[in-house]
């Protein structure tokens, strides 16, 4: 078998060739993921190339996206590769982080230091290595903010002209401004993150524009290398948990299908279980999960939360998302604002900090009551810099949740205003 687009849909499983430009199945619309040929793939040997390349200076190799492109082999030609030394994102460890959680310990995997500052460039940078392998133009994402800023910035990287459609004032400024000063045709939209993407899709249709919301299967492929790098760098050593934040959830479909494939060819002994950690005003997955087989899984048309990050209603990839959380043994959860904006101001007091829909993970581990000694991993998805506007607002007490109610600055730190005077920030300091 060569590369391929296969359709999901277990009764269906139709094959189109790689360089088709479909983001769902022709024939029964289905959600389509890439299958490669593994017949020579060699876990142990791949494992020492790997962590050989990670001395190389050679571009490909110091991405830590594509020092791992064995197990997403879609292209022929890396010339098309556009990176910005992606991946490569640490673990992090906090000892106050853990103890709010109710853990003994928690490590964070922190997609925040990527150079966009989210995860999204794992995804994006597989996603512009296909425009420019297929000679398309132009790229188009509808975003909450991250996958536009790291769209811009990959497309304008490898000359591609990036448009953006985002939800009108629904979006922090600091992804905004990103996607200004990358260079992004950029269109502010009076509708949802739903409504749009339903238009960008007729959009690039008639346009001939290249689609890069994570619908597209090669996102989903680049972001497999998240899970795989953290693998690495715990030596292959698989955590009880990995825990992360739910929105269009293409990310757990990454996750998912990246360790089973690790799985699969004997790189890890056994599959971590995944949790999913939705905001509580946009929960249909969570939701779906919950009253599981008594009801079809069933859009949210009013999707509300202060992690704009994850304001989504009607998330593409939930069939993906559906088969991860059962395969693994996982779960879905869902937590308040108030959940939210106070795991992510500890989060912060770590030293470590993120963005809001980041920190859904902490409060999901608080709220899931995990065993105290699981060995859990937490992907903080976004940089805290994001959003300083719903920190500020948090700190001063001046922070509202969508149903107008005031969020509790439970570890509010509010800057004090002093007179330019020793004796008197002395006596304050006493
Ligand atoms: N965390 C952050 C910081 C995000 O930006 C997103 C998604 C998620 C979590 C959820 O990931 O969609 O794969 O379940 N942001 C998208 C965007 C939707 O447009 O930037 P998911």
């Amino acid at each position: 078998m060569q590369s391929c687009l296969t359709c999901f849909e277990p009764a269906c499983r139709a094959q189109f060739d790689i360089n088709e430009v479909i983001y769902n199945c022709p024939k029964c619309g289905g959600l389509l993921e890439a299958q490669y040929d593994t017949s020579g793939i060699d876990a142990p040997a791949l494992k020492r190339t790997w962590r050989e390349r990670r001395m190389s200076n050679a571009p490909l190799e110091q991405s830590g996206v594509w020092r791992y492109r064995e197990l997403f082999p879609f292209l022929d030609d890396y010339s098309h590769v556009v990176t910005l030394r992606e991946g490569n994102t640490p673990l992090l460890q906090s000892t106050r982080a853990a103890a709010y959680g109710g853990l003994a310990n928690i490590t964070f995997k922190h997609q925040g230091f990527n150079p966009t500052g989210s995860f999204k460039d794992n995804g994006m940078t597989a996603g512009v290595a296909q425009a420019r392998r297929l000679g398309m133009k132009r790229v188009a994402c509808v975003s909450t903010g991250n996958t536009s800023a790291s769209m811009a910035a990959y497309a304008s990287a490898g000359g591609l002209d990036p448009l953006i459609f985002i939800p009108n004032g629904n979006i922090s400024y600091g992804k905004l401004a990103q996607a200004l000063e990358y260079g992004a045709k950029t269109f502010q939209v009076d509708a949802n993150f739903d409504q749009i993407l339903a238009l960008v899709r007729v959009l690039t249709e008639r346009l001939g524009i290249y689609l890069l919301n994570s619908i597209n299967p090669f996102r989903i492929e680049g972001q497999k290398s998240i899970v795989i790098e953290m693998m690495d760098q715990r030596d292959w050593k698989v955590p009880d948990w990995i825990v992360l934040p739910g929105g269009n959830l293409g990310n757990v479909s990454a996750f998912g299908k990246g360790l089973r494939e690790l799985h699969s060819l004997g790189f890890i002994d056994k599959l971590p279980r995944l949790a999913v950690i939705q905001a509580a005003g946009a929960s249909p997955f969570y939701e779906y999960m919950r009253d599981k087989g008594q009801k079809p899984f069933a859009a949210q048309g009013h999707p509300e939360t202060l992690a704009t990050a994850i304001k989504i209603g009607d998330p593409v990839s939930w069939p993906k998302a559906q088969l991860e959380i059962e395969t693994s043994n996982g779960v879905v959860e869902s937590v308040t604002e108030q959940e939210i904006a106070d795991a992510k101001a500890v989060i912060g007091h770590s030293g470590i900090g993120c963005e809001p829909a980041s920190a859904a993970t902490l409060a999901g581990i608080r709220k899931l009551k995990l065993d105290r000694d699981a060995d859990v991993v937490a992907v903080l998805t976004g940089n805290v810099l994001k959003d300083p506007d719903y920190i500020y607002r948090y700190h001063t007490g001046e922070l509202k949740a969508p149903d107008g109610s005031t969020i509790t600055p439970t570890f509010g730190n509010a800057p004090i205003v002093v007179p330019n005077d020793a004796e008197k920030i002395t006596a304050l300091l006493a």
